[in-house]
């Protein structure tokens, strides 16, 4: 059984509805200038997570996987955005380079999906979160903090978890 540092949170959803719901509570927690990466196979949920993480960030904007453009971009009334990537799409590090994350990261939150893929550029203080399939509608999912903002960021999020 591996040993999880103490900082670390683990949950498991057994419904799409309830990742959305995870997905929620860390939205409404989040702040210009934080960096979620996501990892875990396809079909693991991550947008599925992020969908409730842009409603409880407040924006009503459908979130959709980024296909057409790297980067989804959602609005919220005082003009902040939320940006939502897939780096799977992202075919070098070259191209990630090009992603101007200073400037996003001013204006708004960015979450990552297949962040593994560009973790070469990524700043080293970041929420990290890895999800697993377990079966059908399970999914399990860990929240990994580098770096104090992230450390309380997920403390917070345990706090209106689980009440501890
Ligand atoms: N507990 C659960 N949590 C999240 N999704 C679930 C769960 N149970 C079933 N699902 C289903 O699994 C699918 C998850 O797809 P989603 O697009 O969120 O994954 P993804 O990790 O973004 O995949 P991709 O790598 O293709 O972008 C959805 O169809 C969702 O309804
Ligand atoms: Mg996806």
């Amino acid at each position: 059984m591996p040993i999880l540092d103490p900082n670390t949170v683990e949950c498991i959803s057994r419904s799409a509805d309830q990742t959305r719901r995870f997905g929620m509570r860390l939205g409404s927690l989040l702040k210009p200038g934080d960096l979620v990466g996501l990892s875990g196979d396809l079909g693991a949920g991550k947008t599925t997570l992020i969908s409730g993480v842009a409603k409880g960030w407040g924006s009503p904007d459908p979130v959709t996987s980024p296909t057409f453009v790297l980067v989804n971009e959602y609005y919220r009334s005082d003009n902040s955005i939320l940006f939502h990537m897939d780096a799977y799409r992202i075919g070098s590090i070259w191209e990630a380079e090009e992603l101007d994350f200073e400037r996003m990261l001013q204006k708004g939150p960015v979450l990552i999906e297949w962040a593994e893929q560009i973790e070469a550029i990524l700043p080293e203080e970041r929420l990290w979160i890895s999800m697993k399939y377990i079966s059908e509608d399970i999914r399990s999912f860990t929240l990994k903090p580098a770096g104090k903002r992230y450390t309380a960021l997920t403390a917070e999020f345990r706090k209106l978890t689980f009440r501890v």
